[in-house]
């Protein structure tokens, strides 16, 4: 294999798209997907390339600091393309250390593991760290955020992720390590966990079950279809400069009312309900803590620089998400039971 490239994260929802954009494109490269499967990790996101020669899965905490070092030193990888994170904001709030043992300690984990793997001979090597626009804070009703834009987290999850940033681009600073960044907005697409607001409402819609709306519903998200995550951490991976961090969006803004209205609107159609009848579902409920008002991507340099765009219309995307719920009720199915409905209970019906 010309090259041996650790994904950390691979079973979770972007982390598994970005598996199979590597397996697939590059069949000379060993795909090593190492993810602890917590309730967010599903080795079945994977089913169609698992049985592939150049992949490999491995079950690892990163966590666990001297596992870790064992499988880099085992596997000796080139490149190291970093998701695996406590990824949901309300979960950070009620149990913020968790967000920090693996945000936090996890990536210093990896970095020191690249560290002794390496040895200091950098040539063709890459650390790829996935991170988010969460860590940017809050926007007002205008402007958008700029790779200069200064850090300003909110939540327990965007400071665990702000801070591992922080470690990534010290251990560039200090050490030399080839490391390049990227910082994503919200991402749909098949496979996210219903805990996120598009898939818990396609999941209630599907259940005639309330849609929980946080406040007034005019917080803004810029949303990005997920298979234009991972072809734009393909770019930078390969592309992108040595140190430098780059934005990624779609420059698509919605209050999460509009989006789920237009959710709604859809569904109805692919149901064969009478329109407006999903839309009854809406309810208003108390707001999430610390709230950010409002994220927004300025992808210009990735643009510019790397030649990047979206594949997919925010329309075609969800219509394509929707489609992919509905022909994978039984994902949907394994996924909300058992231990799902303990956190439905307590973060909605308490
Ligand atoms: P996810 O929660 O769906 O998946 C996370 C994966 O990491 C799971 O497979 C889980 O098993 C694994 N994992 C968690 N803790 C681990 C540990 N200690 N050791 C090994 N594996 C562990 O998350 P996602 O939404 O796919 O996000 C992936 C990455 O992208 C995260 O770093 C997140 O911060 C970032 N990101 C997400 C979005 C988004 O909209 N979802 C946007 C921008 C950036
Ligand atoms: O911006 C990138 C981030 O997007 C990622 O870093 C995170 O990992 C990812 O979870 C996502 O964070 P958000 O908090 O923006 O996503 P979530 O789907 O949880 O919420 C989207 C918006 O919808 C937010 O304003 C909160 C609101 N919401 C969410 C839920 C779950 C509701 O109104 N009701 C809900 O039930």
């Amino acid at each position: 294999m010309e090259k041996s490239i650790i994904i950390t994260g691979g079973a979770g929802f972007i982390g598994s798209h970005v598996v199979r954009e590597f397996v697939l494109k590059y069949p000379e490269y060993h795909i090593i997907n190492l993810d602890s499967l917590t309730y967010a990790g599903n080795l079945a996101n994977l089913k169609d390339i698992e049985h592939l020669t150049n992949y490999t899965f491995i079950k690892a905490d990163i966590t666990d600091a001297q596992h870790i070092l064992e499988i880099f030193q085992q596997y000796q990888p080139d490149g190291v393309i970093h998701l695996a994170a406590e990824s949901h904001v309300d979960r950070s709030i009620t149990d913020p250390l968790a967000f920090v043992m693996t945000n936090v300690i996890g990536t210093v984990n990896l970095l020191n593991a690249v560290r002794i793997i390496w040895k200091d001979n950098f040539e063709g090597k890459r650390f790829h760290h996935v991170s988010t626009d969460e860590v940017y804070g809050t926007l007002g009703v205008s402007g958008l955020f700029t790779e200069e834009t200064s850090y300003d987290p909110h939540s327990p999850y965007s400071a665990s992720k702000a801070s591992s940033d922080h470690f990534v681009r010290a251990y560039h600073d200090t050490y030399g390590l080839p490391v390049v960044l990227t910082n994503c907005s919200n991402n749909y697409g098949p496979n996210h966990f219903p805990e996120k607001l598009i898939p818990l409402c396609i999941h209630n819609i599907l259940n005639n079950k309330p849609l929980p709306i946080y406040g007034d519903g005019k917080f803004t998200r810029d949303w990005l279809f997920v298979i234009d995550h991972a072809r734009a951490i393909d770019l930078v991976f390969h592309k992108g400069k040595n140190g430098d961090s780059y934005n990624v969006g779609g420059f698509n803004e919605w209050t999460n009312i509009d989006l789920v209205k237009e959710l709604c609107r859809q569904m109805d159609k692919k149901l064969n309900r009478s329109e407006g009848i999903s839309a009854e579902l809406i309810s208003f409920v108390k707001d999430r803590p610390g709230h950010d008002l409002r994220y927004a991507i300025d992808a210009t340099k990735i643009n510019g620089e790397l030649g990047y765009s979206p594949s997919v219309t925010f329309e075609e995307g969800l219509s394509k998400t929707i489609d992919w719920y509905l022909n994978n009720q039984d994902w949907l199915d394994t996924v909300t039971s058992g231990v799902y409905q303990d956190y439905y209970e307590k973060q909605y019906l308490k």
